[in-house]
């Protein structure tokens, strides 16, 4: 199957907020305190079993989050079905970008077909939370996004975001 017909999920997000960590986390279970930042876009699959008969094959871009790749981003979201865009719940400015990341988003794909999730990462480091559970949650609401929070570092809420992606898919 080639790259462009499988499920495609697109992450956008800040520098730093753990896009790569999240998707290193998901798909081989792997982790690093010293994750090097992503150059342009990297892309991974898997292959996810969804009951007990039915797989589907997901192909997930991670885009660069530092500024001089950002104009790169929008050709990524070709024919996305799913947009993760993350954020770090202890870095509050990496919820600034979430409103223009939506609208770009909504440009470019059909916002009835478009799942839009916002995720709170490194929800391992509550004590130095800058973003409350409650602002994101309701922001999220506001723009028919779904919200989640997540750890890649201990592997918390990382597995049941891509498996609630999978139901929301499958209720478009
Ligand atoms: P860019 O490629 O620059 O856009 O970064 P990114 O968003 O892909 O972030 P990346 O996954 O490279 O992680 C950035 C830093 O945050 C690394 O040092 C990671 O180890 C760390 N990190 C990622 N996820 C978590 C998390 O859940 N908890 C904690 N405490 N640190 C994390």
């Amino acid at each position: 199957m080639s790259k462009g017909t499988m499920n495609k999920i697109v992450i956008i997000g800040e520098g730093r907020v753990g896009k790569t960590s999240l998707t290193l986390r998901y798909c081989k279970g792997e982790y690093s305190d010293t994750q090097e930042s992503t150059i342009n876009v990297s892309y991974l699959e898997k292959t996810v079993q969804v009951n007990e008969t039915d797989k589907v094959n997901i192909a997930i871009w991670d885009t660069a989050g530092q500024e001089k790749y950002k104009a790169l981003a929008p050709m990524f979201y070709q024919e996305a079905v799913c947009a993760i865009i993350v954020t770090d719940i202890t870095f509050k400015e990496s919820f600034d970008k979430v409103k223009m990341w939506v609208t770009e988003l909504t440009s470019v794909l059909d916002p009835n077909k478009l799942i839009i999730c916002i995720v709170g990462n490194k929800c391992d480091l509550e004590n130095n939370r800058q973003i409350s559970k409650q602002f994101a949650q309701e922001y999220s609401q506001s723009v028919g996004a779904h919200h989640f929070l997540t750890s890649a570092k201990n592997n918390r809420g990382v597995d049941e975001l891509f498996q609630y992606i999978e139901i929301l898919k499958r209720q478009k």
